[in-house]
């Protein structure tokens, strides 16, 4: 079975998990960076909007972030902002190749597909792409429309250049919205895109506390969908978000796999309080230091955080998921890091937590 996200991705990366297991210091396995938090849109729901200025990355931090990194970490996942905006983007794609990069995924609201040095770059360097649906069972047909145009004429353009260039869709996920899914899946389905990916909607971003809103009947209609596709289109969720199961950590052990860098050149401890200053791990954007990573406050920062007192544990993003995991492992209570591994499971984009 191939999967895009799991608790459990975190263990593709044996050799950094059996480091952590044993103490040592490792590099992470995926960096998510934001080049600037400016957008085109303004949504109010969104998790950017809790950076109160609009940084933006200078390309010498970039440039040295990529290349500490290269070689040792091999996912980057851009966001923002809209990361397509940013006068780095073509430059910061093409150094995470030049570093040694082997999966660089790219998340956009899809409004700047059609221009040229946009698609160029994408085309050349990037893995794949996720275009993100907002709000979309009351989005005009026009705007729909308008996505669904500009994914179509980047998969004649990924065809003409035989890019290996994926596109990818993502799809937030309420109760509402659940009975929508199948009419807009198969018209995402029909303009081109690989697959498409769902995951639930949150509020409470702004203070700090993201949680899921009602999620009921919505694995269903994602099964429902799933069973009809057409051969070929994939189809993904994250299915321990939809769960109440319990979440035990002590210690955000997944800081030390997934690199969170906001375009304020600030480490955050998860991407779900991205520029929530009480969750800063080090700040290697005001003053470069090669081995931020390890500083013993950084360390003491990661060590310190746990899930009975974590305020954003209700969004149950995938750092929480990650943490739940590699604390089993620490305590012991699975036997080895290849028995947590359920099953005959295979990760599309490992690199990419
Ligand atoms: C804030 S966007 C920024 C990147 C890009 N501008 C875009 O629109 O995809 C990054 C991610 O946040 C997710 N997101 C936005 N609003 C959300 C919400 N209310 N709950 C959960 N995820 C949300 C999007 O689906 C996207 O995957």
């Amino acid at each position: 079975m191939v999967e895009m996200a799991s608790p459990y991705k975190v263990t593709y990366h044996k050799r950094k998990l059996k480091a952590y297991l044993n103490r040592e210091q490792i590099f992470p396995a995926c960096l998510e960076l934001d080049l600037s938090t400016e957008c085109n849109r303004h949504c109010s729901f969104c998790p950017s909007a809790a950076s109160k200025s609009v940084p933006r990355l200078e390309l010498g931090f970039i440039e040295r972030l990529l290349a500490h990194l290269g070689g040792e970490t091999c996912g980057l996942l851009l966001s923002g902002g809209e990361p397509t905006m940013a006068a780095t983007f073509p430059d910061a794609l093409r150094i995470a190749r030049e570093n040694g990069f082997l999966e660089i995924a790219v998340v956009t609201n899809g409004d700047f597909l059609s221009e040229d040095v946009v698609a160029e770059a994408l085309c050349a360097h990037a893995t794949t792409i996720r275009v993100s649906l907002y709000d979309w069972p009351h989005t005009s047909e026009a705007d729909l429309r308008g996505t669904l145009h500009r994914i179509e004429h980047l998969r004649t353009r990924i065809e003409k250049t035989k890019s290996p260039l994926q596109i990818g869709i993502s799809a937030l996920t309420t109760t509402e919205n659940a009975s929508n899914i199948d009419e807009v899946c198969r018209a995402v389905a029909s303009s081109g895109a690989h697959w498409i990916y769902f995951h639930p909607f949150c509020i409470r971003w702004a203070e700090g506390t993201p949680q899921r809103v009602d999620q009921r009947g919505v694995m269903e209609a994602i099964a429902d969908f799933r069973n009809t596709a057409a051969d070929g289109f994939g189809v993904f969720t994250f299915s321990d978000r939809y769960t109440e199961r319990e979440i035990r950590f002590d210690g955000y052990h997944a800081a030390h796999f997934l690199l969170v860098v906001g375009a304020d050149g600030i480490n955050y401890v998860g991407a779900e309080v991205k520029y929530q200053r009480q969750h800063i791990l080090a700040n290697p954007g005001q003053r470069w230091d090669a081995n931020f990573l390890w500083h013993k406050e950084r360390l003491a920062r990661i060590a310190a955080v746990r899930s009975d007192t974590y305020p954003a544990l209700g969004s149950r993003h995938r750092g929480v998921l990650y943490n739940h995991v590699i604390q089993k492992l620490l305590n012991c209570e699975t036997t080895s890091v290849d028995d947590e591994q359920a099953g005959e499971t295979s990760y599309l984009y490992p690199h990419i937590l």
